[in-house]
């Protein structure tokens, strides 16, 4: 097929690259100079897991212009993936899909055949059928339906794992203004997966209300595991681990996204939550959970604070590991590490910070203020309070007595994750989130053998090593 696709960022360029990939024809335009100067050249100007290696082997099926016209002319459907900004009251803003549409038009009016405009940003419910067709019906004089298409087409992926997510996906959400335009979008998104999905075809406004509840339930799964873990630090042998495992285990359920942790950030959650909220007042409704949600993720933050203040006192040095806000991008956009190092930072302490990939745009955000560290063991460096924030893999790897080592007198390891729940601590007193771990005699869970033990010794409880690895963790 050939395709054109508008909006060449994070998503947009991702998925232009994986249609190429599959040897589809494919036309990208992006309103940034800079980064159409680096496509043409051979640059990758987007930072995504497998994108450079994938742009290299389908170069020959890409072009790339600045001309709209010329775009749509000599495509079937035209892809569009540009931002939808958050407005002051929390509903998507259209206008950079407007500009899109006054640019495409020209092109989509001159055209003798049938031509798809496909939208993959994420936008209110109802504003394609109300909005954007529209527009299109008045600046091309077509009928949507009869002349050309409009379909609803977002995609569920994440931030780091875009081509996978892309190419694997669970559910593929057509919504469509006819069943021409569906069937184009189901023959193209058929060539290209490599799985099998579950393809769900719909209306326009019941995909919009669809993209944004399943982004919804994925954050209500989350802020249930956070506030379960909450509730497992206070009861004496609770495991939110032991327990989310074996919930997870019910199909009506699923284990994906219900561990206890660190809150949701990033540039989706976050802001569908608050659409969500929107779209429900638009519509005469109460949204009663998204606010409940978006309360318990909000506190995750505040409690880190409290632990820390709670062991140093500010003017003492805090060591955050893990900025991102999930492990495997450098975007820090609503990171809660980023929140607690500003809150940190304002309330006096000394932060000294790691993370693999956003230590740039960090010190960016925070206007360079904290101590900017290229290696973790640097950053632990006379901490008094040690946190395990983002789930980075390589943090799973790092040796603790080295850290114990380098880090200051009496220092607190605050886990969000548990990561060292097994470890042989010397000389951290141990805190995580989800389970007891008292700082002086409390009561430990080793969940790996189910076994409650008691540190009589009136010390950071140390867990023991065992070979035996707890079933459900297995
Ligand atoms: N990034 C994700 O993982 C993700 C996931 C789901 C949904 N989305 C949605 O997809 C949309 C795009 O997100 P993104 O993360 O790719 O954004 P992005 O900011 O990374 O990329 C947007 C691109 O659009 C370009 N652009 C802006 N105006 C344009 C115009 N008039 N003509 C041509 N190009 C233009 C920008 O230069 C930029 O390269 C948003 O609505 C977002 O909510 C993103």
């Amino acid at each position: 097929m050939n395709l054109s696709c508008v909006g060449l960022g994070k998503l947009g360029l991702c998925s232009a690259a994986c249609f190429a990939g599959k040897g589809h024809h494919v036309i990208g335009v992006d309103s940034s100079a800079e980064h159409m100067e680096a496509l043409v050249s051979g640059r990758c100007p987007v930072d995504e897991t497998g994108l450079p290696a994938l742009l290299d082997g389908c170069r020959a099926r890409m072009e790339f212009t600045p001309d709209y016209g010329y775009a749509v002319q000599h495509s079937d459907i035209t892809l569009v993936t540009v931002p939808t900004p958050s407005d002051a009251n929390g509903r998507f803003s259209n206008a950079y899909v407007e500009a899109v549409l006054d640019r495409i038009a020209g092109g989509l009016k001159a055209k003798k055949t049938f031509h798809v405009v496909a939208l993959v940003s994420t936008v209110m419910p109802t504003t394609c059928e109300h909005v954007f067709v529209p527009i299109l019906e008045k600046l091309t004089g077509k009928v949507c339906g009869r002349d050309f298409g409009f379909v609803y087409n977002p995609e569920f992926v994440a931030l780091g794992s875009v081509i996978h997510d892309f190419l694997h996906p669970d559910m593929l959400l057509i919504g469509a203004s006819d069943e021409r335009s569906a069937q184009l979008c189901r023959e193209l998104y058929s060539s290209v997966v490599e799985n099998d999905p579950y393809y769900a075809v719909m209306n326009l406004t019941n995909a919009e209300i669809t993209k944004l509840s399943l982004n919804c339930y994925v954050t209500m799964k989350i802020s249930f595991a956070n506030e379960l873990a909450l509730i497992c630090e206070r009861i004496p042998g609770a495991d939110v681990d032991v327990v989310t495992t074996a919930v997870g285990a019910d199909t009506r359920v699923g284990r994906r996204y219900l561990k206890g942790g660190l809150g949701f950030g990033g540039p989706c959650f976050p802001r569908d939550n608050l659409a969500f909220q929107r779209c429900a007042e638009d519509a005469g409704a109460d949204a009663n959970l998204s606010p409940r949600v978006v309360k318990v993720n909000g506190e995750v933050v505040n409690r880190l604070f409290t632990m820390v203040s709670e062991h140093a006192l500010p003017g003492s040095t805090v060591a955050l590991l893990g900025l991102s806000y999930k492990p495997g991008t450098h975007i820090i956009e609503e990171s809660q590490s980023v929140m607690l190092a500003a809150q940190l930072l304002k309330a006096g302490y000394v932060v000294r910070m790691h993370d693999p990939k956003a230590l740039g745009s960090v010190r960016e955000a925070l206007q360079g203020r904290g101590v900017y560290c290229e290696d973790p063991y640097d950053a632990v460096s006379g901490a008094g309070v040690v946190v395990m924030l983002t789930n980075w893999p390589q943090y799973n790897d790092l040796d603790v007595a080295r850290l114990e080592e380098k880090s200051g007198a009496a220092p607190l390891l605050i886990d969000c994750w548990r990561i060292y729940r097994n470890a042989t601590l010397k000389k951290f007193t141990y805190r995580a989130f989800g389970m007891v771990t008292a700082p002086t005699g409390g009561i430990a869970h080793d969940s790996r053998t189910d076994i409650l033990y008691q540190d009589r010794r009136g010390r950071t409880p140390v867990l023991e090593r065992t070979s035996v690895q707890h079933p459900a963790l297995a």
